[in-house]
């Protein structure tokens, strides 16, 4: 059981840190405390604020599994201040951490289910946590597909994984790219048409989708026309956030906190909010 207090940032240290895109850096984290580390537990698609000492704290999914708990894994794009703040942190570097905060995927409910992932750009980032779960718990789930985009080859996040999941014979990928560049083999155009082209069938079947906001639009559409259900789509929202524990009020949707009742919703849930996001 975590010992952590939700209020206080805990010490942790940065043990490595490598660029995924020209903008995201990925950070691997451990607990000082090494009692709390191995104690330290969550789910598929928590989050954490990690704090830079001196500047502020923000959100971020922990992009590693429950099932590798070596280290706590967090890839951050560099928009503001606190994210420029952190690409300059390297290896052996102090920051705060407070998590695991928000839901989870349910992966329990999706067990024996064809499983598939919709990313862009950075929203690889919490499909990953999930997906290395379930290539962990292999035989749990059905048939699992990952479609993902970014801008250009070198905006697509986690390079080499990419390559490691579509050597492993247990699922199939499909990337694709705005603008290829020399050499690129993989599609070009947007990754709702690659859905579409794929017919991916809504039987037994449920979409996990995150990626930018017109990205998502386009998705849903393309995932209506093939006959899922809003039961059937699973997404997870970016929303700013300030406590992260619900008594700040910074993160509603009408009558829903993102940091408690999401990140993660089905699209279901969200029909019943307002469309303010
Ligand atoms: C549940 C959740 C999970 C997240 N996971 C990740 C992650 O894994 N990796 C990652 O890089 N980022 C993630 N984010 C977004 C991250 O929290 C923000 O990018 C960060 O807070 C920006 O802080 P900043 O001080 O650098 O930028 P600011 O100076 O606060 O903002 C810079 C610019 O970014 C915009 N911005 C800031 N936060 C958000 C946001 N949440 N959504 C949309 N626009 C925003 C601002 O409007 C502004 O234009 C997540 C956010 C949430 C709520
Ligand atoms: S971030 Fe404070 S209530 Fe959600």
């Amino acid at each position: 059981m975590n010992a952590l207090n939700p209020y206080i940032p805990e010490l942790a240290t940065i043990i490595e840190t490598f660029d995924e895109t020209p903008d995201v850096k990925t950070f691997r984290v451990v607990l000082q405390d090494e009692a709390k580390m191995a104690a330290f537990c969550f789910e598929p698609g928590q989050v954490a604020q990690l704090s830079v000492f001196g500047t502020g704290e923000s959100t971020f999914v922990i992009c590693s599994p429950p099932t590798r708990m070596e280290y706590l894994q967090f890839s951050v794009m560099r928009v503001g201040e606190l994210t420029h703040r952190l690409h300059t942190q390297k290896a052996g570097d102090p920051i705060g951490l407070r998590a695991p905060l928000g839901n989870h995927f349910p992966y329990k409910d999706m067990q024996g289910k064809d499983i598939v992932f919709i990313g862009g750009g950075l929203g690889l980032a919490p499909l990953r946590t999930l997906l290395l779960f379930m290539l962990d718990n292999r035989a749990d789930y059905g048939k699992i597909t990952l479609i993902y985009g970014g801008r250009t080859p070198e905006h697509l996040c986690f390079k080499d994984e990419l390559k490691e999941w579509a050597a492993r014979g247990d699922m199939r990928v499909e990337l694709t790219v705005d603008t290829p560049g020399e050499g690129w083999q993989g599609r070009t155009g947007v990754v709702p048409a690659v859905l579409t082209e794929l017919g991916v069938r809504p039987e037994n079947a449920v979409a996990v989708t995150c990626g930018p906001p017109i990205m998502i639009r386009f998705t849903l559409e393309a995932l209506g026309k093939l006959g899922f259900t809003d039961e059937q789509i699973v997404t997870t929202l970016e929303r700013r956030m300030k406590c992260g524990i619900g008594l700040c009020g910074r993160c509603n949707i009408g009558e829903k906190f993102v940091c408690v009742d999401g990140p993660v919703f089905t699209q279901a849930q969200l029909r019943g909010l307002p469309q303010e996001f």
